[in-house]
């Protein structure tokens, strides 16, 4: 397997929040399709709120790596 394609794929199957449960790709999804910039509401988005809080920072980081992520597709394409 091409090491790139693995490493996304490992990635992209991190657990992000263990008491929800909640996938890296699962955060990255519902911060782009909600637009939301704060972990609770992107949780909110998922269906469930924070338990422990130890996710946050991290969900954090993910969610504004996922809107940077948009907007360098945007500016890619134009
Ligand atoms: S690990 Fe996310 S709320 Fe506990």
């Amino acid at each position: 397997m091409n090491c790139a394609i693995e490493i996304q794929s490992r990635v992209s199957c991190m657990y992000v929040c263990l008491c929800n449960g909640l996938r890296e790709a699962d955060v990255r999804t519902a911060a782009r399709l909600s637009g939301e910039t704060r972990p609770a509401a992107v949780y909110a988005h998922l269906g469930c709120a924070f338990e422990c809080g130890c996710c946050a920072s991290f969900a954090r980081n993910i969610i504004e790596d996922s809107h940077a992520e948009g907007c360098e597709t945007v500016w890619a394409a134009e």
